[in-house]
């Protein structure tokens, strides 16, 4: 064999990428071969998307190269990345809400009438080839933003496919999908690999990782720790290279003693669910859990009054709340990290200390004299809990890693001692090792008699840190289980009502 036959279909050496005083990729390596799914994991913040955005022309390096089939290459823009046939679904989806389906798959390439006007048929039956060919039953009339995630990574890997990609990057594309979707997303990356792609993954998802992926990476602040065939490591393994620590049981907690009722919900209706009764304990942690679009997140919403209820009541501490806003929640010592960081829970231009300052002025105001020290203090503990470096607070959010933008939510609301705490997807796109983080916070707050109510799309959390779950199907409680005897099969149960499979309908 020639020495070109053995060069990797990409391969990328000494890349170094800086933000200002941030060095993100320190000279890093990285190879990827045709036909294989590489997986790249790290901790939060350790370079994942820098280096995949250099790849795909999103950013420019400082330095290192770029050899594709073993020559060397430019890639000074997205479309240059296309040319060479690189092909990439961001982590944080950038799609034009209000363009159709039809429209985004022939960007760039619009086919034209005789006299040069849009050919709109024709635009919609090719969309409609380019979706037909892998699979994905999605009318390309529609509004992309209309679609659920899933669904529009769906239509970007149509493109990828249709645009004959070699080399495919999937950015974390299964935090915001359902059990149907991601399950078609496996498929599909099977497919292509078989169809010689070289495939780089990007997940937080131990599990996907071991049945996607044929090689792992792993990177830690900005530099490679090592690379392995995935039948050589177990995931212990990974997860020390990834966190310089084992983590042991992630779900270890003292069996808890719930006090009285703190949260008492009744009767709650609005947003197409309900009527729903339940309550949680001081000291208790309750979960919701249930199939995406089952009414988990509605729900969480009513009991904070982020949306207004048709009927039912809410009770913090006896003390009947009937929240209509979020302030009156607020009011009534309750809090809520909602799922949606990017829409709900941050201002992304802003600051992270500021933002955490947002959501607990009320404690640190003395008639209305913002205490500066005080909050900057209380910010950087709670920081340091969730392992955010300390120069991080001064940032904007925006220019955060995904996982930092999550804990940097949480530690907005975490700041207030409120009685009752709605987590929402606490730890999505959260790395392990904050993961295990996060889950010590939620024992503290129940030690503290705090009742803590969580919505989880990943059952092995929502059994391991709750006490109770409430099982949701088609916006209604179906069922409760006890956390200590639940498996994961009891919960797919009820969720499903046991037809089995997913609907597949999402609310996002
Ligand atoms: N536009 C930017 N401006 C400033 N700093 C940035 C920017 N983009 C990334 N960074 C910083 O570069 C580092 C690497 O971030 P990156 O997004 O690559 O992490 P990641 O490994 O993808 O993490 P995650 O698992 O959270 O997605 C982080 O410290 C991040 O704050
Ligand atoms: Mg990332």
């Amino acid at each position: 064999m020639s020495a070109e036959h053995d060069a990797p279909l990409l391969r990328l050496e000494g890349v170094t990428k800086r933000f200002g005083a941030t060095l993100a990729l320190g000279g890093v390596d990285f190879d990827l071969r045709a036909g294989e799914v590489h997986a790249l994991l790290g901790e939060n913040g350790a370079g994942k998307s820098t280096l995949m955005k250099v790849l795909a022309g999103n950013e420019q390096r400082d330095a290192g190269r770029i050899l594709l089939d073993g020559e060397e290459i430019e890639i000074r823009s997205p479309a240059e990345a296309r040319q060479h046939g690189i092909a990439i679904i961001h982590q944080e989806l950038n799609t034009v809400a209000t363009m159709t389906v039809a429209e985004n798959l022939a960007l760039g390439q619009e086919p034209r009438s005789r006299y040069g006007a849009l050919d709109r048929r024709g635009m919609v039956r090719s969309a409609q080839q380019k979706l037909a060919r892998i699979g994905a039953g999605i009318d390309p009339r529609r509004r992309l933003g209309a679609l659920s995630v899933g669904m529009q990574q769906m239509v970007e890997i149509a493109r990828a496919v249709s645009e004959r990609a070699r080399i495919l990057v999937l950015d974390e594309p299964t935090a915001a999908l359902s059990r149907a979707e991601a399950g078609q997303l496996y498929r599909l990356v099977d497919e292509m690999r078989e169809d010689g792609v070289g495939l780089v993954y990007i997940s937080h998802r131990m599990e996907e990782v071991w049945q996607l992926a044929d090689r792992v990476t792993v990177f830690r602040d900005g530099a490679r720790i090592g690379t392995r065939d995935k039948d050589d490591v177990r995931p212990p393994d990974v997860v020390r290279m990834m966190v310089g620590r084992p983590v042991e049981d992630l779900y270890q907690h003292d069996r808890r003693r719930p006090g009285g009722v703190l949260l008492d919900v009744e009767g709650l209706t609005g947003s197409g669910v309900g009527p729903a009764s339940f309550q949680v304990r001081a000291g208790e942690v309750v979960c919701l859990a249930g199939l995406i679009g089952s009414g988990r997140t509605e729900i969480a919403r009513l009991v904070f009054g982020a949306d207004k209820p048709s009927a039912g009541t809410v009770r913090v501490a006896g003390r009947a709340v009937n929240p209509t806003s979020p302030r009156d929640g607020i009011r009534a010592g309750l809090a809520m990290v909602p799922e949606s960081r990017k829409d709900q829970a941050l201002f992304l231009p802003h600051s992270v200390e500021s933002n955490i300052d947002i959501s607990s002025l009320g404690q640190h105001t003395t008639v209305g004299v913002l205490h500066r020290r005080r909050i900057r203090e209380a910010v950087s503990t709670q920081m340091e809990g969730l392992r955010l470096r300390r120069n991080a607070l001064r940032l904007p959010v925006k220019s955060l890693s995904g996982g930092n933008q999550q804990k940097a939510a949480l530690a907005r609301w975490l700041m207030r001692e409120s009685e009752v705490l709605i987590l929402d997807e606490p730890t999505r796109g959260v790395d392990i090792g904050a993961k295990s983080e996060i889950y010590e916070l939620i024992n503290q707050l129940t030690e503290r008699g705090k009742a803590v109510l969580v919505v989880s799309s990943d059952l092995p959390e929502a059994i391991g840190i709750s006490d109770r779950i409430l099982v949701m199907r088609a916006g209604h409680i179906v069922h409760e289980l006890d956390s200590h005897a639940a498996t994961e099969e009891d919960v797919m149960f009820h969720a499903t009502g046991a037809v089995g499979g997913d609907q597949g309908e999402t609310d996002e």
